[in-house]
Order: structure tokens, then C-alpha cells, then sequence
């Protein structure tokens, strides 16, 4: 059921304050101010290496988590898309944890990399929304995302969940591993706790202007997308969702990738998309928006109020967000991005919920 909405699309961006709430309710205890104690049999102290593996939108959620458990766990992560780690033959050692993101829990490839990893003796762990799913069955631990069914096919909240989940998990990993101290945890979990709140504000501060820079968007053949540290996989993520269901080509890259070759793209009919909070990157992604000015791409400019103080830079549409905690940017700076994608689709009268040649579930190779 669309409710109000005109496709589940849509519902599913609205849905995500509330649903996102039951993913953090699950993975944090708010009231003790820390991640929540599990019994799932994983000890992320005896775990000397993280390996993740899933598709699409599920591989950028595992690369934004690939930052948080690195940065508070302390655990190398190494990640890759199912379709290559399938067949890499990666070598695995019993103190290494396998991880395997899969809204549906029945894509090939990512069902195919949990099976090599556990013939080779791997501990395994499913991030799934359908917990019934064959991953879910496969696998040695089960962590549900708990998003509720998601019918577009664009994923949308099953995405913000995972990073819900993710974030969950580096703060839990960094405690079991003594890398995060309880202060540090503390802070953390308290952000958590707020994203909720922030998504619903943000949800109906940014869907007027959005609109309107959908349509402008819509008049352009190409369109980049620039992000540094977790909002790389968002820009990523942002370039998927756009070319999915507005079929307008779109790239996601690093900001200091760009003048190792994009850059020759930009003109004035290259609009650039920066995803930018005022964090530790935000002054050298500004330089990389400069460079993109001096060629006249048109910018759009997604940051915080602090950011946007900060930067004076003439922009196509600078969209401003609530300043916010660094660790909780990429869930709340998902909604723009997919808000963006989703009124450029209904501008242009493609179908959001069922993008051509495309389905829910990938079950072949
Ligand atoms: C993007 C999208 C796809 C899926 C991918 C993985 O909006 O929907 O990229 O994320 O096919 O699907 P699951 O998560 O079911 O394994």
C-alpha cells in the first residue's frame, strides 16, 4: 500500500525515520548510551580481518562501513563486489569474519560468495531484510535490518538501515576490540540517536527545493557526482540511483579523483553534485568545487549550515542540511540524494518503481 504516496518509492524515502528508529532500537541500547550486547557467537576481538562482499546499492552501504569499522574498530576491512569476489579466490584464515549484505538475501553472486567463504572456513554473517531469505539461511549469524518490505526497485530505506546497522556494528566491534573508549562510545550511540529525528526535519525542510532542481537537472545528458571519505560511497550511490530510474548517465567519484581525469568532462553542460558536510574533508572538497567553477560546471552543492557559511562559491542550488555529528552524515545526506533521483524520474515521467530492464532480485548470474 502507496498510502499518500504516488509510488512506493516515495513511501519508501518517508518511511525511513521510522523504520531506521527499529534498526538503531535493535543494535544500540539508548539507555545504557552503548551498542547493544549480542548473542550472535562473534567476537570481534578474535577476529583479526573483515571481508565484505555484496551488490549495488548493498556494496556502497559495506563501503561506507568499511570507514566506520576501520576508523573505530580498528579491523582492516576489505570489500568487493559479489560478481569479482566470487571468483578472486581470495585467501581466508579462520580468524576472519565474512560479511554479506543483501536486501532480498537472493542475489546470485552474494549467495555464491558466503558459499566459498564458508568451504574455506570462514565465520559468516548475513545483513538482510528478508530473513527467510537463502543468505539468511546460509549464513552463521543473521543480523535483520529490519527496514520492512521494500517493493521499488531502487533501494532506498533498506540502504539507510544497513548503514544503521553498520554503524552499529564498527561501534560494537570497537568496544569488543578496546579500540573505542566508553566516552567515545557514548557520543557516538547519543548520535545515533538522533537520526531519526534529523530525517524526518530534513524529509520535509529540502522536498520543495528539491523538486525544483529536478527539473533543471532533467535538461542534461551527464551528471558527476563528488564526495571525500564517507560521502565517496554516497556519491556513489547518488550516480546509481539517478542512472537506475531517470536512465540520465551518472558517475560517482572520490573529489580527489577528479583531476586525475574527470575534470576534462567539465563544461557547462556538466552538472556536478557535491555532497560536502563541514567535516575534516570539507576545505579540500571546496578546492575540488573551485576547479569545477573555474570550467563553469554547474554545482549543486549539498552540505550543512556550517559548510554553507563557510563556502562562497556561486552554486546552481546549494542544498543546506542541520549541522549533525560526522558519523551520522551519510544517513541523513542519503535523503537528498534520493530524493533528487526520485523527482527527476517523476519530472521526466519514467517509472520510479520499475525501472527498465531492471529487477528486485538478481537470482542469476
Ligand atoms: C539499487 C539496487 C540494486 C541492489 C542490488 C543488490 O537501487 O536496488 O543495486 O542494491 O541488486 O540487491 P540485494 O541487496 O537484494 O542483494
Amino acid at each position: 500500500d502507496k498510502g499518500n504516496h504516488r509510488h512506493f518509492m516515495e513511501k519508501e524515502i518517508f518511511d525511513q525515520p521510522e523504520v531506521i528508529s527499529h534498526t538503531l532500537g535493535r543494535y544500540c541500547d539508548f539507555a545504557a548510551e552503548r551498542s547493544a550486547v549480542a548473542d550472535d557467537g562473534i567476537d570481534f576481538s578474535k577476529i583479526s580481518r573483515l571481508t565484505i562482499a555484496a551488490c549495488g546499492t548493498a556494496y556502497l552501504s559495506g563501503l561506507i562501513g568499511k570507514y566506520w569499522i576501520e576508523r573505530y574498530a580498528r579491523l582492516p576491512v576489505e570489500i568487493d563486489v559479489a560478481s569479482e569476489f566470487r571468483y578472486r579466490e581470495l585467501p581466508i584464515s579462520d580468524d576472519t569474519l565474512a560479511l554479506f549484505i543483501s536486501q532480498s538475501g537472493e542475489t546470485a553472486d552474494t549467495l555464491a560468495s558466503l558459499r566459498y567463504c564458508k568451504e574455506q572456513g570462514a565465520k559468516t554473517g548475513a545483513l538482510v531484510n528478508v530473513t527467510g531469505s537463502t543468505i539468511a539461511r546460509e549464513a552463521d549469524a543473521v543480523f535483520p535490518i529490519l527496514a520492512g518490505p521494500e517493493i521499488s526497485v531502487a533501494s532506498t530505506k533498506a540502504f539507510t538501515c544497513q548503514l544503521a546497522l553498520m554503524a552499529s556494528l564498527a561501534l560494537r566491534a570497537g568496544r569488543e576490540r578496546g579500540t573505542l573508549s566508553p566516552a567515545d562510545e557514548k557520543e557516538l550511540v547519543h548520535a545515533l540517536s538522533e537520526v531519526p529525528r534529523l530525517m524526518s526535519q530534513v524529509l520535509h525542510a529540502v522536498q520543495p527545493q528539491i523538486e525544483k532542481l529536478s527539473r533543471e537537472l532533467s535538461h542534461f545528458h551527464h551528471v558527476l557526482y563528488l564526495g571525500r571519505g564517507t560521502s565517496f560511497p554516497l556519491a556513489m550511490e547518488g550516480a546509481l540511483k539517478l542512472k537506475e530510474i531517470t536512465y540520465i548517465h551518472a558517475e560517482g567519484y572520490a573529489a580527489g579523483e577528479l583531476k586525475h581525469g574527470p575534470i576534462a568532462l567539465i563544461d557547462e553542460n556538466m552538472p556536478v553534485i557535491v555532497i560536502a558536510p563541514h567535516d575534516r574533508f570539507f576545505e579540500k572538497t571546496v578546492s575540488n568545487m573551485q576547479e569545477v567553477a573555474a570550467r563553469d560546471g554547474k554545482i549543486v552543492f549539498i552540505t550543512d549550515e556550517s559548510g554553507a557559511r563557510a563556502s562562497e562559491l556561486k552554486t546552481m542550488q546549494t542544498i543546506v542540511l542541520p549541522d549533525m555529528p560526522e558519523f551520522i552524515a551519510p544517513m541523513v545526506f542519503s535523503l537528498p540524494i534520493q530524493l533528487l533521483a526520485y523527482h527527476t524520474a517523476v519530472f521526466m515521467g519514467t517509472d520510479a518503481d520499475q525501472p527498465r530492464n531492471l529487477a528486485k532480485a538478481v537470482t542469476v548470474e
